[in-house]
């Protein structure tokens, strides 16, 4: 678990790089959605230069920190995540948080990739995170001290962040459907009777990642929205294998709609 100090030399050290100008919002990517990073304009900082940031070691994930100017916004994009099936460490991006709310940044976007228990919600659709199920038992606070960690949850997906994204999806004409996304801690995927009981418990799109941030943001006074791009039908809703090479492979057609959303969010941002 991190100290806030350290949150404070690691900014320190981004901006002796990057420029002391503050940022808005920070942005995770996920699987596949490495490009978005490419589309900043600024300073590429691996997170091996960065003190306590994770090594993160999952293909089709871009381990840098890029600070930036998209869209005319001063953004921080966060190339990759260390998941808890990497090292069963909930908290692992507690202290990448904690240094982009050092930065100035007071939002976060989360991105994912995600299989579907929708029909009506299909490979290479969008999926606006509504809400979430944390399947996994685990919490990135366990451990924490301070009575901060009792952090309310009803209101977790921030309702203004999401009306600005569903207002970008319209202008683009990207469908944007809600959906509750559910956590299972992977690495391995999920079985069909494990799905079969997730879509009676309410979700509607399940992935490895995002809720262990969303609870960090939270903590932490962050403004948060998550959004999936949909890879896959879940296990034993279609006869297409899964795979994460699939997974790669198919993150891409979401992502381009996703760029379109969250450029015209950047530009409309106030
Ligand atoms: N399950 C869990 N995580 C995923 C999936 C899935 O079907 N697809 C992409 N990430």
């Amino acid at each position: 678990m991190s100290k806030n100090g350290d949150a404070t030399t690691v900014a320190q050290l981004i901006r002796a790089r990057a420029g002391a100008e503050p940022v808005k919002l920070g942005l995770i990517l996920g699987s596949g959605l490495g490009h978005l990073a490419g589309a900043v304009d600024g300073v590429v900082i691996p997170y091996a230069d960065l003190p306590g940031f994770p090594h993160a070691g999952v293909s089709g994930h871009n381990p840098n920190l890029v600070i930036g100017t998209l869209e005319g916004v001063r953004v921080a994009v966060f190339g990759a995540r260390e998941h808890y099936y990497e090292n069963g460490n909930p908290h692992a991006m507690r202290l990448p948080l904690e240094v982009l709310r050092e930065l100035g940044a007071d939002s976060l976007i989360v991105t994912n990739a995600a299989g579907s228990l929708r029909a009506d919600i299909r490979p290479g659709d969008l999926m606006l995170l509504s809400d979430h199920i944390n399947f996994s038992g685990l919490n990135p606070l366990i451990g924490e001290r301070t009575d901060a960690r009792f952090v309310p949850m009803g209101d977790a997906h921030d309702s203004g962040i999401r009306a600005a994204l569903q207002a970008s999806a319209v202008a683009e004409g990207v469908p944007l459907p809600e959906g509750v996304y559910a956590w299972y801690s992977g690495p391995s995927f999920e079985t069909p009777a494990e799905i079969r009981a997730i879509r009676i418990l309410g979700g509607d799109a399940v992935g490895m990642s995002t809720v262990p941030e969303v609870i960090l943001a939270r903590f932490l006074g962050l403004k948060v929205a998550a959004v999936s791009t949909i890879t896959n039908m879940a296990a034993g809703l279609s006869d297409e294998k899964i795979s994460h090479e699939h997974t790669k492979a198919m993150a891409p057609l979401g992502a381009a709609k996703l760029e379109r959303v969250l450029r015209h969010f950047l530009r409309h941002l106030r």
